[in-house]
């Protein structure tokens, strides 16, 4: 019998993929499952992604993309965050898009004398990663001398947005218009890349004018909100995470817990012992904040969470080891959501759920 385990629904997973394919209807989707699908086992993903005829796949590193490759994924796999000697002989011999975000970058694709799939990827006001606008021209001037000579194709140019997840934030309009110069340069240029795209769940969700020809979605295909502000209907949580008591106990008022004392009972309580902790994902943040499932009820964590456990109060309710408790799920036996736990630390449903690792036990149920 399982300690642990992340429950991944993959009928939820399917079925919100579907939720944001009907946002746009005019795009292709692109499943995003990096970071081993934000937590959920990037293989089960991204098969059931393809399953349902998802026609690209996205990661961040080219390692991530060999590894679907090893996996036996063979369709249309898009990759954007490569360093200097990155293995993109590799990556190109696979048959994975690459994405070039300076013309050092593109240099060292060109290098490889081997004819990649390029995406071209614009700084519009993010900051992080792509050719910032004082370096448009010179990559795009050498993105299609290279064309021209039979070199490379460019596939794709992108962007990514700031504030897609704060729908009236100006920066959404600004990275827009940023976005389309960048697309009218390239034209100039004899550039007309077949793949535009520039919106992430947020975006698909709110902001019909970027989706383009690909929306690249990854939040929201785990069920998750990307924000309190984007709520979009229909979505299911795909993971739950739960773990049995390891131990139950009686204490009486006055009784303190866990490391450093930091939570004194002011009444006779029913304690239980959870046995994840920080090692497994469980931020130490939880510490006498958040809340879990447990008899169909909401019950608190008490005191300080531990590398390998944690405990909640389970008040008077009949509790005793080998009990599941729910730390979250999706919310249909009254324990809390990824997103409540992210409200209760301050930080996004993103965060919980991709950091949940270490020693639980996989249990995957639906899906073919
Ligand atoms: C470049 C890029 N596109 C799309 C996504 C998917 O974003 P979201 O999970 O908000 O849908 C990400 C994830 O952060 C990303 O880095």
């Amino acid at each position: 019998m399982n300690q642990a385990e992340l429950v991944i629904d993959l009928d939820a997973y399917r079925s919100n993929l579907q939720v944001m394919r009907d946002l746009a209807p005019t795009a292709q989707q692109m499943a995003v499952v990096k970071a081993n699908a934000y937590g959920h086992g990037m293989a089960a993903c991204a098969r059931t992604a393809r399953e349902v005829g998802t026609p690209w796949l996205g990661v961040a590193t080219p390692a991530e993309a060999l590894e679907l490759r090893g996996l036996g994924d063979s369709g249309r796999l898009l990759c954007w965050l490569a360093t200097p000697g990155a293995p993109f002989v590799e990556l190109i011999a696979r048959d994975v898009d690459v994405t070039a975000s300076s013309v050092a970058q593109l240099d060292e694709i060109l290098a490889t004398g081997a004819k990649a799939r390029v995406h071209l990827k614009v700084d519009t006001g993010l900051n992080r990663n792509g050719a910032a606008q004082s370096h448009w021209a010179e990559l795009f001037t050498r993105a299609a001398q290279a064309q021209a000579h039979g070199k490379l194709d460019i596939v794709g140019m992108w962007s990514h947005l700031a504030a897609a997840d704060d729908p009236t934030h100006p920066a959404n309009d600004i990275q827009e218009t940023a976005f389309d110069e960048a697309i009218a340069l390239a034209a100039e240029m004899g550039l007309q890349p077949e793949w535009i795209h520039l919106a992430n769940s947020a975006a698909t969700a709110t902001r019909p004018s970027v989706h383009r020809d690909l929306v690249r979605v990854g939040i929201a295909s785990y069920g998750i909100n990307p924000d309190p502000l984007v709520k979009i209907d229909g979505l299911i949580p795909v993971m739950t995470a739960r773990a049995r008591l390891a131990h139950v106990k009686d204490v009486k008022a006055g009784d303190s817990v866990s490391y450093g004392w930091r939570w004194t009972a002011d009444r006779a309580t029913r304690l239980g012992l959870v046995p994840v902790g920080y090692g497994d994902g469980i931020s130490r943040a939880a510490s006498n904040l958040a809340q879990v499932g447990f008899a169909g009820e909401r019950v608190s964590i008490r005191g300080t969470v531990c590398m390998d456990q944690f405990v909640i109060d389970v008040g008077n309710l009949e509790a005793q080891a080998g009990d599941w408790a729910t730390l979250f799920g999706p919310g249909f036996s009254g324990e809390p959501t990824a997103e409540e736990w992210a409200q209760s630390l301050g930080t996004i449903g993103y965060e919980i759920v991709t950091q949940m690792a270490g020693r639980w036990t996989r249990t995957v149920k639906g899906g073919r």
